[in-house]
Formats: structure tokens, C-alpha cells, sequence
């Protein structure tokens, strides 16, 4: 029955234009030495982080089926946006560089530091060839503002400019999460492992993607979702629009609602883009008994939502659990001072000696 499932999710995904951008499938593998620190579950880690395209993420699936749509749709310009150290804008100017579209980035600074440094993802974007618009202040509607105002001025002077992430296209993205599911079942199944749950950072399309691949498939893996953004009371019903969206653009049958998603905001900490001592903790930890990078903004947080759940005694210690890496390290090197604060801001003079004593 799930085998059978399982093609027809299959011929849904290859029925859509898509762009080969990344690397498939990331692999799904054990965190022993982590398990051990931490004594908990089986803690398994399935490698969004290594899909290719500029240092991987998540995104790198997503842009093969929203680029795709772009491209035949005739696009020559994108215009977008989102915060300066954002994952997605890095990702999609190596993506437009590879396409051969221009590409037109407006950018949030989160911290003051955003718009004094160009450092991490920002310094990538630019590498990549972006036309890069840092705004004066923290104001996400204006920067909405500013992207739509320049895809009219665009269009105006008769280019053709696409936005992507628009409500009749955001699906797509969910669309490459859905795959994931397929992929991690198919996975485990060759593991011989039966995961209860599946932790990851995530505030919509992944979410989305990975809630409705597992429900079509008939899997009982439970996702728990992290969100890197505080005040979004409204994410569960627009993560369920999202999937269902992306059912019917498939055609498949199969509803989702509000229900089917645990979503948690307790680990954001202050505010979005700032980082919190349990996920610098959780970073650590997993940089020194993995050797994987997590990332400041997104996975490290809702790492350190999984280190509380295992320390709290919620997780049944007999059912392994899948963290989703959705990738984002390149931000680290704009979060110096924030990760490692003692070297973070000293001369480097003074570090060298710290460093030898
Ligand atoms: C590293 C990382 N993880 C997770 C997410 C969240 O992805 P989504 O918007 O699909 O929920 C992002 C989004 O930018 C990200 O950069």
C-alpha cells in the first residue's frame, strides 16, 4: 500500500517543470557521539545542509521547481528579499547566477551590525552578482513594498520580472518537501529504522512540504517544527493552505488541516535573526561531537528545542528521531561576536595570545 503511495507521490513530483540545481538525496545519517552526550534517543540527522548550491539548504530544492516556473514563464529579473544574512537570498543568487537571471535583492538589516557589515550570506549574495538594496530600518512591510514597487517599475519598462514566493506559486516550494518525506521513508526504510518524530527549524514551506508527503504516505512520523520568528499566531493555518495548495497542484487526494502541525515558538529567544544561549549551547555541541555546523538564526534554536524535549524526559528513548539540517552555516561568519563572544570583537592581536597562553 505505502510502496504504491509512494510511486504515485513519485510520478506527481516528475509531472512538474524542475530545474536540477542540488544534490539528491542528502544523506540520513547517525549522530552517534551526540546521542551518547546527551542520552536520549537514537539521534539520526538527515543532511539538508549538503544539497549543493552554495553551501546547500534547504532552499536549493525549493528553487528547482519555483525557477523552473520562472524561467517559463519567460523571467528575466527576480526580485525578492528578506533579512541581509537571509539563507534563502544567497542561495537563489547562486541559482540565478547558474540560470542566467538578474537578480534584485531588498534587504532587511535585523541588527545594527547588518547594515554597517558585509559579511556571511550577504557578502555571498553580492559575490554571486545581486543587486543588493540594504533598507534604513527593520520594516519587513516596506521591504514587501520595495519589492513589489520595483517588479512594476520593471514591467513598465517592459522587462519581464518575476517575484517568486507570490500566494499562487508558494506551494512549489512546499512541493520539494514533500519529496523529502518520500526520500527520508525510503531511507529509513533501508536503515531498518522506525522514527517517531522529526525535528527541524521551520515557519512554512518546509513544514508544510513534510507534514503532507508524511500523511499522504500514511507514515506516523509526528514533525516539530521550530520557528525562528516570535508572533506568527497564524502559521499552522498557513502552513495547512500551503500543503493543500500543493495536493491540489499535484492531484492528489488528500486534505491537511491546523492540527496536523506542531509548530513551537518557545526557542526563538528575543527576536528573529538574534541568537539565544541554548541554541550557541546546542551549536557547540553539535560543532564538537559531529562535527556539523548548525546555523545561528534557525537550526541551533530549534536544536536547542530538541536538547530541552530529551532533558525533559518527553521522548520515548526506544524510537530514533530525525533532525532536518536546512543548512544556513554561512551565516556564522556574519555572527562572530554573537557566537564566540570572547573573541568576537577583540583585536586580533589579543586573540592570537589568548589563543597560545
Ligand atoms: C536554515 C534555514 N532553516 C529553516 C528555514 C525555514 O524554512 P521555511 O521558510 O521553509 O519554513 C530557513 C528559511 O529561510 C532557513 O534559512
Amino acid at each position: 500500500m505505502s510502496e504504491t503511495r509512494e510511486q504515485m507521490l513519485e510520478m506527481a513530483i516528475a509531472r512538474l517543470p524542475r530545474i536540477e540545481l542540488g544534490v539528491r538525496p542528502t544523506p540520513l545519517e547517525p549522530m552517534e557521539r551526540l546521542t551518547n552526550a546527551l542520552k536520549g534517543p537514537p539521534l539520526f540527522i538527515k543532511r539538508d545542509d549538503l544539497t549543493g548550491l552554495a553551501f546547500g539548504g534547504n532552499k536549493t530544492r525549493m528553487f528547482e521547481f519555483s525557477l523552473a516556473d520562472a524561467k517559463a514563464k519567460g523571467a528575466e529579473v527576480i526580485v525578492t528579499g528578506a533579512a541581509v544574512q537571509s539563507n534563502y537570498c544567497r542561495q537563489i543568487a547562486a541559482a540565478c547566477a547558474k540560470l542566467g537571471l538578474e537578480l534584485r535583492l531588498f534587504m532587511v538589516p535585523v541588527r545594527p551590525r547588518d547594515r554597517k557589515e558585509v559579511q556571511g550570506n550577504h557578502f555571498l549574495q553580492r559575490l554571486f552578482g545581486a543587486k543588493v538594496t540594504v533598507l534604513e530600518k527593520d520594516d519587513w512591510g516596506e521591504r514587501w513594498d520595495l519589492i513589489q514597487a520595483e517588479a512594476d517599475d520593471l514591467r513598465k519598462s517592459g522587462r519581464n520580472a518575476y517575484v517568486p514566493r507570490e500566494s499562487d506559486t508558494i506551494d512549489l516550494d512546499a512541493i520539494a518537501y514533500v519529496e523529502v518525506a518520500l526520500e527520508i521513508v525510503r531511507q529509513c526504510r533501508v536503515m531498518r529504522i522506525e522514527p517517531a518524530e522529526l525535528y527541524t527549524a521551520a515557519m512554512d514551506t518546509t513544514q508544510a512540504g513534510l507534514v503532507l508527503g508524511f500523511k499522504f504516505l500514511g507514515v506516523p512520523i509526528q514533525v516539530r517544527g521550530f520557528a525562528p520568528f516570535p508572533g506568527m499566531p497564524d502559521r499552522h493555518s498557513t502552513m495547512a493552505d500551503m500543503a493543500n495548495q500543493a495536493a491540489e497542484r499535484f492531484g492528489i487526494d488528500i486534505t491537511v488541516s491546523e492540527s496536523d502541525f506542531d509548530s513551537s515558538e518557545e526557542f526563538v529567544g528575543e527576536r528573529y535573526g538574534y541568537p539565544t544561549a541554548s541554541g550557541i549551547d546546542a551549536l557547540e555541541t553539535v560543532a564538537q561531537s559531529e562535527g556539523i555546523l548548525l546555523d545561528p538564526v534557525y537550526t541551533s534554536k530549534a536544536m536547542s528545542g530538541l536538547f530541552a524535549h530529551i532533558r525533559a524526559g518527553r521522548l520515548d528513548h526506544s524510537k530514533p528521531i530525525i533532525f532536518l539540517h536546512t543548512g544556513g552555516a554561512p551565516a556564522l561568519f556574519g555572527y562572530v561576536p554573537e557566537v564566540m563572544p570572547e573573541i568576537g570583537e577583540a583585536p586580533i592581536s589579543k586573540f592570537t595570545q589568548a589563543t597560545i597562553n
